[in-house]
Protein backbone atom coordinates (compact mmCIF):
# COMPACT_ATOMS: atom_id res chain seq x y z
CA UNK A 1 0.00 0.00 0.00
CA UNK A 2 1.51 3.28 -0.96
CA UNK A 3 0.26 6.32 1.44
CA UNK A 4 1.37 9.79 0.09
CA UNK A 5 0.78 13.28 1.06
CA UNK A 6 0.14 15.99 -1.58
CA UNK A 7 1.20 19.55 -2.49
CA UNK A 8 0.35 21.21 -4.66
CA UNK A 9 -1.30 18.90 -7.05
CA UNK A 10 1.97 16.98 -6.73
CA UNK A 11 1.80 13.32 -4.83
CA UNK A 12 4.88 12.19 -2.11
CA UNK A 13 4.26 8.64 -1.03
CA UNK A 14 5.18 8.82 2.84
CA UNK A 15 8.13 6.53 2.96
CA UNK A 16 11.03 6.83 0.72
CA UNK A 17 14.25 4.97 0.34
CA UNK A 18 17.04 7.14 1.42
CA UNK A 19 20.39 6.13 -0.49
CA UNK A 20 23.05 8.53 1.17
CA UNK A 21 26.15 6.56 1.46
CA UNK A 22 25.17 3.40 -0.33
CA UNK A 23 27.23 2.36 -2.93
CA UNK A 24 28.28 0.32 -6.29
CA UNK A 25 26.37 -3.12 -6.84
CA UNK A 26 24.56 -3.02 -2.92
CA UNK A 27 23.27 0.50 -3.84
CA UNK A 28 21.44 -1.09 -6.82
CA UNK A 29 19.96 -4.16 -5.30
CA UNK A 30 18.70 -2.22 -2.65
CA UNK A 31 16.79 0.33 -4.85
CA UNK A 32 15.17 -2.59 -6.63
CA UNK A 33 14.13 -4.52 -3.84
CA UNK A 34 12.90 -1.73 -2.00
CA UNK A 35 10.59 -1.19 -5.52
CA UNK A 36 9.73 -5.13 -5.32
CA UNK A 37 8.56 -4.66 -2.14
CA UNK A 38 6.20 -1.50 -2.38
CA UNK A 39 8.79 1.83 -1.87
CA UNK A 40 7.53 4.14 -4.49
CA UNK A 41 9.65 6.93 -3.55
CA UNK A 42 13.93 7.13 -3.76
CA UNK A 43 16.15 9.91 -2.65
CA UNK A 44 19.33 10.47 -4.13
CA UNK A 45 21.41 13.62 -4.18
CA UNK A 46 24.17 14.62 -7.19
CA UNK A 47 26.46 15.01 -3.66
CA UNK A 48 25.97 11.18 -2.78
CA UNK A 49 27.33 10.18 -5.81
CA UNK A 50 24.82 7.05 -6.38
CA UNK A 51 22.94 8.36 -9.14
CA UNK A 52 24.23 5.72 -11.97
CA UNK A 53 23.00 2.96 -9.44
CA UNK A 54 19.81 4.37 -7.99
CA UNK A 55 18.77 4.64 -11.95
CA UNK A 56 20.34 0.99 -12.50
CA UNK A 57 17.85 -0.20 -9.50
CA UNK A 58 15.05 2.15 -10.26
CA UNK A 59 15.28 0.62 -14.09
CA UNK A 60 15.80 -2.78 -12.94
CA UNK A 61 12.29 -2.71 -11.08
CA UNK A 62 10.55 -2.29 -13.79
CA UNK A 63 8.08 0.03 -12.00
CA UNK A 64 9.98 3.67 -13.06
CA UNK A 65 6.86 5.21 -13.86
CA UNK A 66 5.27 4.67 -10.19
CA UNK A 67 8.52 5.70 -8.62
CA UNK A 68 9.03 9.60 -7.13
CA UNK A 69 12.65 9.57 -7.87
CA UNK A 70 14.29 12.59 -6.33
CA UNK A 71 18.04 14.15 -6.89
CA UNK A 72 19.07 17.53 -5.49
CA UNK A 73 21.33 20.03 -7.29
CA UNK A 74 24.64 20.73 -5.25
CA UNK A 75 25.00 23.53 -3.58
CA UNK A 76 28.08 25.06 -5.76
CA UNK A 77 26.11 24.65 -8.83
CA UNK A 78 23.66 27.02 -8.20
CA UNK A 79 24.22 29.64 -10.68
CA UNK A 80 21.89 28.57 -13.32
CA UNK A 81 23.84 27.51 -15.87
CA UNK A 82 25.95 25.41 -13.70
CA UNK A 83 22.91 24.30 -12.22
CA UNK A 84 21.22 23.67 -15.62
CA UNK A 85 24.51 21.68 -17.17
CA UNK A 86 24.34 19.42 -13.86
CA UNK A 87 20.81 18.31 -13.76
CA UNK A 88 21.02 17.19 -17.85
CA UNK A 89 23.92 15.20 -16.21
CA UNK A 90 22.21 13.76 -13.39
CA UNK A 91 20.09 12.56 -15.82
CA UNK A 92 22.34 10.85 -17.52
CA UNK A 93 23.76 9.08 -14.91
CA UNK A 94 20.52 8.16 -13.71
CA UNK A 95 20.02 6.75 -16.81
CA UNK A 96 16.17 8.59 -17.04
CA UNK A 97 14.78 10.92 -18.82
CA UNK A 98 13.12 12.80 -15.75
CA UNK A 99 13.13 12.86 -12.06
CA UNK A 100 10.09 13.49 -10.73
CA UNK A 101 11.03 15.86 -7.72
CA UNK A 102 14.29 18.28 -8.09
CA UNK A 103 15.41 20.24 -5.53
CA UNK A 104 18.02 22.66 -4.10
CA UNK A 105 20.11 20.43 -1.66
CA UNK A 106 20.77 23.16 0.31
CA UNK A 107 21.50 27.04 -0.23
CA UNK A 108 23.62 29.11 -1.44
CA UNK A 109 24.28 32.74 -0.40
CA UNK A 110 26.17 33.18 -3.26
CA UNK A 111 23.80 32.60 -5.71
CA UNK A 112 20.45 34.95 -5.49
CA UNK A 113 17.79 32.79 -4.71
CA UNK A 114 15.23 34.31 -8.01
CA UNK A 115 18.30 33.37 -10.60
CA UNK A 116 18.47 29.38 -8.78
CA UNK A 117 14.69 29.05 -8.75
CA UNK A 118 14.31 30.71 -12.42
CA UNK A 119 16.85 28.04 -13.75
CA UNK A 120 15.00 24.96 -11.77
CA UNK A 121 11.70 26.34 -13.11
CA UNK A 122 13.49 26.02 -16.86
CA UNK A 123 14.13 22.35 -15.72
CA UNK A 124 10.76 21.99 -14.90
CA UNK A 125 9.16 23.35 -17.82
CA UNK A 126 11.43 21.59 -20.37
CA UNK A 127 10.17 18.22 -18.61
CA UNK A 128 13.48 17.22 -17.06
CA UNK A 129 11.65 17.59 -13.39
CA UNK A 130 7.73 16.70 -12.55
CA UNK A 131 7.64 18.87 -9.98
CA UNK A 132 10.83 21.60 -7.95
CA UNK A 133 11.52 21.80 -4.35
CA UNK A 134 13.60 23.08 -1.57
CA UNK A 135 15.79 21.43 0.84
CA UNK A 136 17.50 22.67 4.42
CA UNK A 137 15.67 26.09 4.03
CA UNK A 138 15.30 28.10 6.71
CA UNK A 139 11.93 29.87 8.08
CA UNK A 140 13.19 33.11 6.64
CA UNK A 141 14.46 31.21 3.41
CA UNK A 142 11.28 29.31 2.32
CA UNK A 143 9.57 32.94 2.78
CA UNK A 144 11.61 34.34 0.03
CA UNK A 145 11.73 31.40 -1.74
CA UNK A 146 8.20 31.03 -2.49
CA UNK A 147 8.24 34.61 -3.09
CA UNK A 148 10.42 34.64 -5.91
CA UNK A 149 9.52 30.91 -7.93
CA UNK A 150 7.85 31.02 -10.94
CA UNK A 151 6.79 27.55 -10.69
CA UNK A 152 5.31 26.06 -7.15
CA UNK A 153 7.63 24.49 -4.87
CA UNK A 154 6.64 21.20 -3.44
CA UNK A 155 8.19 20.36 -0.26
CA UNK A 156 11.35 21.27 1.79
CA UNK A 157 13.72 18.50 2.93
CA UNK A 158 14.75 18.53 6.43
CA UNK A 159 16.57 16.69 8.98
CA UNK A 160 13.45 16.03 11.28
CA UNK A 161 13.11 12.90 14.12
CA UNK A 162 11.96 12.70 17.32
CA UNK A 163 14.99 14.08 19.01
CA UNK A 164 14.97 17.18 17.21
CA UNK A 165 11.96 20.38 17.65
CA UNK A 166 11.24 21.35 14.01
CA UNK A 167 7.94 23.20 14.75
CA UNK A 168 8.55 26.31 13.39
CA UNK A 169 10.10 24.61 10.34
CA UNK A 170 7.46 23.04 9.66
CA UNK A 171 4.47 25.06 10.32
CA UNK A 172 6.01 27.83 8.10
CA UNK A 173 6.41 25.33 5.11
CA UNK A 174 2.71 23.93 5.66
CA UNK A 175 2.17 27.69 5.70
CA UNK A 176 3.33 27.70 1.93
CA UNK A 177 1.45 24.53 1.35
CA UNK A 178 4.44 22.55 0.85
CA UNK A 179 5.28 18.99 1.99
CA UNK A 180 8.02 18.30 4.47
CA UNK A 181 9.72 15.44 4.05
CA UNK A 182 12.11 13.81 6.99
CA UNK A 183 15.88 13.16 6.32
CA UNK A 184 17.55 11.23 9.02
CA UNK A 185 13.76 9.70 10.14
CA UNK A 186 15.42 7.43 12.89
CA UNK A 187 18.07 9.54 14.03
CA UNK A 188 20.66 7.74 12.01
CA UNK A 189 20.13 4.80 13.66
CA UNK A 190 19.81 6.41 17.23
CA UNK A 191 16.03 5.54 17.73
CA UNK A 192 17.14 2.23 18.22
CA UNK A 193 17.65 1.67 21.95
CA UNK A 194 16.07 4.67 23.16
CA UNK A 195 14.03 3.99 26.49
CA UNK A 196 10.75 5.82 25.42
CA UNK A 197 10.28 4.93 21.94
CA UNK A 198 11.18 1.28 22.76
CA UNK A 199 8.56 0.78 25.23
CA UNK A 200 6.21 2.13 23.08
CA UNK A 201 7.37 -0.12 20.24
CA UNK A 202 7.09 -2.85 22.41
CA UNK A 203 3.33 -2.05 23.04
CA UNK A 204 2.89 -2.44 19.70
CA UNK A 205 4.87 -5.46 18.58
CA UNK A 206 7.10 -3.09 16.89
CA UNK A 207 10.76 -1.53 16.96
CA UNK A 208 12.15 1.87 18.37
CA UNK A 209 12.83 2.72 14.78
CA UNK A 210 9.43 1.78 13.21
CA UNK A 211 7.76 4.18 16.32
CA UNK A 212 9.99 6.77 15.09
CA UNK A 213 9.00 6.63 11.73
CA UNK A 214 5.52 6.24 12.37
CA UNK A 215 5.58 8.99 14.72
CA UNK A 216 6.67 11.11 11.46
CA UNK A 217 4.05 9.79 9.36
CA UNK A 218 1.17 9.82 11.58
CA UNK A 219 1.61 13.85 11.02
CA UNK A 220 1.92 13.78 7.35
CA UNK A 221 5.45 14.03 7.36
CA UNK A 222 7.23 11.82 4.23
CA UNK A 223 10.21 9.92 5.51
CA UNK A 224 13.64 8.60 4.06
CA UNK A 225 15.09 6.53 5.96
CA UNK A 226 18.28 4.91 4.39
CA UNK A 227 19.54 1.07 5.43
CA UNK A 228 22.01 -0.81 3.70
CA UNK A 229 20.70 -4.55 5.29
CA UNK A 230 17.49 -5.91 3.06
CA UNK A 231 16.00 -7.27 6.53
CA UNK A 232 15.81 -3.57 7.00
CA UNK A 233 13.80 -2.33 3.89
CA UNK A 234 10.75 -4.50 5.22
CA UNK A 235 10.99 -2.97 8.54
CA UNK A 236 11.37 0.65 8.19
CA UNK A 237 8.33 0.02 5.30
CA UNK A 238 5.58 -1.49 7.62
CA UNK A 239 4.24 1.64 9.17
CA UNK A 240 0.60 1.41 8.36
CA UNK A 241 -0.93 -1.31 10.51
CA UNK A 242 -0.57 0.58 13.73
CA UNK A 243 -1.14 3.72 15.51
CA UNK A 244 0.10 5.97 18.35
CA UNK A 245 -2.21 7.37 20.47
CA UNK A 246 -2.41 10.61 21.44
CA UNK A 247 -0.50 10.05 24.79
CA UNK A 248 2.09 8.03 23.09
CA UNK A 249 2.76 11.13 20.31
CA UNK A 250 2.97 13.26 23.33
CA UNK A 251 5.36 11.18 25.11
CA UNK A 252 7.42 11.15 21.87
CA UNK A 253 7.22 15.00 21.11
CA UNK A 254 8.99 15.34 24.71
CA UNK A 255 12.04 13.82 23.34
CA UNK A 256 12.67 16.92 21.33
CA UNK A 257 13.38 19.06 23.99
CA UNK A 258 16.96 17.23 23.99
CA UNK A 259 16.68 19.66 20.47
CA UNK A 260 20.03 17.28 18.92
CA UNK A 261 20.71 18.33 15.42
CA UNK A 262 22.83 15.85 13.57
CA UNK A 263 23.60 17.77 10.45
CA UNK A 264 24.89 21.47 11.10
CA UNK A 265 22.43 24.04 9.94
CA UNK A 266 25.23 26.29 9.79
CA UNK A 267 26.86 23.70 7.65
CA UNK A 268 28.46 25.46 4.21
CA UNK A 269 30.46 24.09 1.86
CA UNK A 270 33.50 26.04 -0.15
CA UNK A 271 31.99 28.27 -2.09
CA UNK A 272 34.29 28.71 -4.16
N1 LIG B 1 18.80 16.88 2.23
C1 LIG B 1 19.84 16.65 3.00
O1 LIG B 1 20.67 17.55 3.26
C2 LIG B 1 20.01 15.29 3.61
C3 LIG B 1 20.89 15.12 4.69
C4 LIG B 1 21.02 13.84 5.25
C5 LIG B 1 20.28 12.79 4.73
N2 LIG B 1 19.45 12.97 3.64
C6 LIG B 1 18.67 11.85 3.05
O2 LIG B 1 17.92 11.20 4.07
C7 LIG B 1 18.25 9.82 4.11
C8 LIG B 1 18.09 9.26 5.51
O3 LIG B 1 18.90 9.96 6.45
P1 LIG B 1 20.24 9.34 7.08
O4 LIG B 1 20.83 8.40 6.12
O5 LIG B 1 21.05 10.51 7.52
O6 LIG B 1 19.77 8.64 8.43
P2 LIG B 1 18.64 7.61 8.91
O7 LIG B 1 17.85 7.09 7.76
O8 LIG B 1 17.92 8.26 10.03
O9 LIG B 1 19.51 6.45 9.56
C9 LIG B 1 20.29 5.57 8.82
C10 LIG B 1 21.02 4.67 9.81
O10 LIG B 1 20.07 3.95 10.59
C11 LIG B 1 20.31 2.55 10.50
N3 LIG B 1 18.98 1.90 10.39
C12 LIG B 1 18.17 1.85 9.32
N4 LIG B 1 17.03 1.20 9.58
C13 LIG B 1 17.13 0.79 10.88
C14 LIG B 1 16.29 0.06 11.73
N5 LIG B 1 15.10 -0.39 11.32
N6 LIG B 1 16.70 -0.17 13.01
C15 LIG B 1 17.91 0.30 13.44
N7 LIG B 1 18.77 1.00 12.67
C16 LIG B 1 18.38 1.24 11.39
C17 LIG B 1 21.14 2.35 9.27
O11 LIG B 1 22.05 1.29 9.48
P3 LIG B 1 22.02 -0.04 8.53
O12 LIG B 1 22.48 0.42 7.18
O13 LIG B 1 22.98 -0.94 9.23
O14 LIG B 1 20.60 -0.53 8.53
C18 LIG B 1 21.90 3.67 9.16
O15 LIG B 1 23.09 3.61 9.92
C19 LIG B 1 19.67 9.79 3.54
O16 LIG B 1 20.06 8.50 3.17
C20 LIG B 1 19.54 10.76 2.41
O17 LIG B 1 18.89 10.16 1.30
C21 LIG B 1 19.30 14.23 3.11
Amino acid sequence: MTVSVEAKGFSIPLVGLGTWALRGRDCARLVEQAIRIGYRHIDTAQMYDNEREVGEGVRKSGKRSEVVVTTKVQPTLLAPHDLERSVKESLARLRLDHVDLLLIHWPNPRVPLSETLGAMTKMKQAGYARAIGVSNFTVQLLNEATRVSPEPLVCNQIECHPFLDQRKVIDATRTHGMAVIAYSPIARGNAKGEGVLERIGKTHGKSAAQVSLRYLVQQEIAVIPRTSRLQRLEENFALFDFTLSEFEMAQIRELSLRNDRLVDWTWSPKWD
